[in-house]
């Protein structure tokens, strides 16, 4: 590392003392010390959230809810602290606005679904960004398909930001709802997010921030927002895998139809007629993914603890490192230039496909991913395949962005 770099680095962080808390980090990759890049896939999971499951499934497995038995009572007491320490975390209101799902897209598909069925008709519009994952997309145009609205996307920039006097132009009395994510995965684009919620709260639009890239870099604040949904996945905040939430405005969630029938979700049901639970129940129907949600109760304490200023400090100078690095390597084009990003880098070698390159740096223990990244539309507007993305979490470490330039370095000379 130059003299230079090392001052971008300057942040007070123990990096070594964190990654002692991640077990998987701690192994070789094809004869290699595995370098692991890929936090926007999926984040690695600390002692604290893999002790937190097993003791659950060891000491308290049981039903929530239900069961009138001490192993239930235990369990459903620490379900329910999950979800208000998720409360807390993102500074909402109730806990009953925190209903847990199975993951970002299926908070999404929850709210296309039933605020969607409910309050779109023909000639409505929604807004997302031309650079939004495949999953907030899709659902929408599910709902739109099913209620004659149509879904529009907000014009990006060549350097991979919104271009916000576009968005203000095609604001109206129709647009219904614009979703738009915290973060972008392909290009790690931080959007401006309060911007975009007030201009579109003028027109009376409502507002989800897909917020699955953010809340792993920063704190993020949903009343401050005044977002009207607010949805990320656990296992991209260091919890397990298969389970997300939906955060939104209670009077929204209250108005909306149920999105799945079954357990939980009822408060009495007849064959003469149905009533429906109340918040948060009436959106969770059947057993929920209990260990996983005890599990991220842990991580959520594991990040409290934690200087997170220090933290995002660390992964911001680890991008600008790896940045700098980048624009002196030669064949090689970043792409996603955006002024505020999170610790994304997608990157292209010139004259090699990005499945070429994400094989030849996994080869040398380097762990990366390529393709489109669930965003054909963005890559299609910058007329590529897709792009090699590596993508940085706090526990990674200086010596590891130099070990993936030194394979890329032997990468080009298989390629180029
Ligand atoms: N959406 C995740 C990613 O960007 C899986 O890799």
């Amino acid at each position: 590392m130059t003299e230079s770099l090392v001052s971008v680095g300057a942040v007070n962080f123990d990096v070594e003392k964190i990654r002692a808390d991640f077990p998987i980090l701690h192994q070789q990759v094809n004869g290699q010390p595995l370098v692991y890049l890929d936090n926007a896939a999926t984040t690695q999971k600390p002692n604290v959230v893999i002790d937190a499951i097993s003791d659950y499934y060891r000491t308290d497995n049981s039903n929530v809810h239900r069961g009138a038995h001490a192993l239930a009572d235990r369990a459903t007491v620490k379900f329910e602290a999950a979800r208000e320490k998720v409360a807390a975390f993102l500074n909402a209101a109730s806990a009953k606005q925190i209903i847990w799902t199975r993951g970002t897209t299926e908070s999404i598909n929850l709210v296309a679904a039933s605020w969607g069925k409910a309050n779109l008709q023909q000639g409505d519009r929604i807004l997302v960004s031309a650079m939004e994952h495949h999953s907030n997309i899709v659902p929408w145009q599910l709902v739109a398909q099913a209620t004659g609205a149509t879904v529009e996307p907000i014009p990006v920039d060549s350097n991979g930001s919104i271009n916000i006097s576009a968005f203000e132009n095609m604001l109206d009395a129709k647009v219904k709802m614009v979703s738009v994510g915290h973060v972008s995965n392909a290009l790690g684009t931080i959007n401006p997010v309060e911007k975009i919620i007030g201009l579109a709260h003028a027109v009376g639009a409502r507002v989800l921030i897909d917020g699955a890239q953010a809340v792993s870099h920063w704190n993020v604040d949903v009343q401050k927002l005044d977002c009207d949904f607010y949805v990320f996945s656990a296992h991209k905040l260091f919890g397990p895998t298969g389970l997300g939430v939906l955060y939104g405005k209670l009077d929204l969630l209250n108005a909306m139809p149920p999105y799945q029938g079954g357990g939980e979700m009822i408060e009495t049901v007849a064959f003469s007629g149905t009533t429906y639970n109340q918040l948060p129940y009436k959106f969770e129907a059947g057993t929920p993914d209990i260990a996983g949600v005890i599990g991220f109760g842990a991580a959520i304490d594991y990040l409290n603890a934690m200087d997170r200023v220090a933290a995002s400090a660390h992964e911001q100078a680890l991008l600008e490192y790896a940045e700098e690095k980048a624009r002196s390597t030669s064949g090689l084009k970043l792409v996603g230039a955006a002024t505020h990003k999170a610790s994304v880098m997608s990157f292209l070698l010139e004259g090699a496909h990005p499945a070429d390159v994400g094989v030849l740096l996994d080869k040398q223990g380097v762990a990366v991913r390529t393709g489109n990244h669930c965003a054909q539309p963005i890559m299609d507007q910058f007329g590529i395949p897709g792009t090699v993305r590596a993508s940085f979490s706090f526990y990674n470490t200086f010596d590891e962005v130099d070990r993936l330039f030194a394979a890329i370095e032997k990468a080009k000379t298989f390629l180029l």
